[in-house]
């Protein structure tokens, strides 16, 4: 099995009104790999997103799967698309039938799997997210929020070994996005490749494996988030840096070094726990 489940070859799309979106992007996609894919509004996050599972198709370059060009027939795009769920930007575009467990069970039974396993399926995915209790409600009584779940349960039930969720967190109050930080925990540990795109920085340092910048269609930087985000030109472009990274920064420039180059603190718990090692240490005679 290669190690790559997506690479994309120095992809450019532009949209049909002329609008050039991405410019030569070249990118490698670790299989079972965190990415978080960040840019400004425009930057080409969603359009990359979308040349991910085939609906856009690259004007110049190539995506790969496992090292294939994509084969854009019907046939292959329907298999692309069960190993490949995209969670879109805005659940309206994506939630299109009646009820919460009629939409869940879509993908699943497109899939042209066995009811008995469809219905599993569908229960454990809206287990999943928390919402079995309304599987049975009219998809447009939900709240925003209610519809990011479902519509994450609806890619779950189809059980893909890559998951892309575009902005997952906005719109999201805190106990959802601390409850959808469970979930992609368990996916991760399931073995799931996860891409998100997200405006924000503090949740990317700390969750991704592997940080990619877009800036005006163009990948500006991609790596460890701790080489990329401190990065001069990167803070410039997104107008910022992550707090945690800035904090742990700044005490190091006034003397208070808490960390090895290796164990930057990544979220404000790493950070609590190195100044609390850091302060006995300073206090040991
Ligand atoms: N259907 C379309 N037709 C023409 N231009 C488009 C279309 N969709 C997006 N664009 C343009 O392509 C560029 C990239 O847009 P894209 O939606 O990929 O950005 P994004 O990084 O996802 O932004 P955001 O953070 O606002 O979601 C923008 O200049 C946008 O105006
Ligand atoms: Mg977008």
């Amino acid at each position: 099995m290669s190690e790559n489940i997506i690479t994309f070859e120095s992809v450019s799309y532009r949209y049909p009104d002329g609008t050039g979106a991405l410019d030569n992007c070249s990118l490698e996609i670790r299989r079972g790999a965190r990415t978080a894919v960040l840019g400004a509004n425009g930057a080409g996050k969603t359009t990359m997103f979308l040349h991910l599972n085939g609906i856009l198709r690259p004007s110049a370059g190539r995506v790969y799967w496992e090292e294939q060009p994509l084969d854009y027939s019907r046939n292959g795009l329907r298999k692309l698309r069960s190993r490949v769920g995209l969670v879109f930007q805005n659940p309206d575009n994506q939630l299109f039938s009646a009820s919460v467990r009629e939409d869940v069970s879509f993908g699943p039974m497109n899939q042209g799997l066995e009811e008995s396993i469809v219905r599993k399926r569908v229960e454990d995915a809206l287990l999943a997210v928390g919402m079995t209790a309304a599987a049975d409600k009219p998809v447009h009584n939900l709240s925003y929020g209610q519809k990011k779940r479902v519509c994450i349960a609806g890619v779950l039930a189809m059980e893909p070994d890559v998951i892309v969720l575009d902005e997952p967190m906005a719109g999201l109050d805190a106990v959802m996005q601390e409850e959808l930080t469970g979930i992609l925990e368990r996916m991760h540990t399931s073995g799931m490749t996860i891409i998100i795109a997200t405006h924000d920085l503090d949740f990317a340092f700390g969750w991704a494996d592997n940080v990619t910048v877009l800036h005006a269609g163009q990948l500006l930087a991609s790596g460890n988030p701790s080489g990329i985000l401190l990065r001069e030109d990167v803070r410039t472009t997104l107008g910022a840096t992550p707090l945690v990274a800035e904090i742990t920064s700044r005490l190091s420039l006034i003397g208070v070094d808490l960390h090895d180059k290796e164990n930057l603190p990544r979220n404000k718990s790493d950070l609590l726990h190195a100044l609390a090692i850091y302060t006995r240490k300073e206090h040991t005679p």
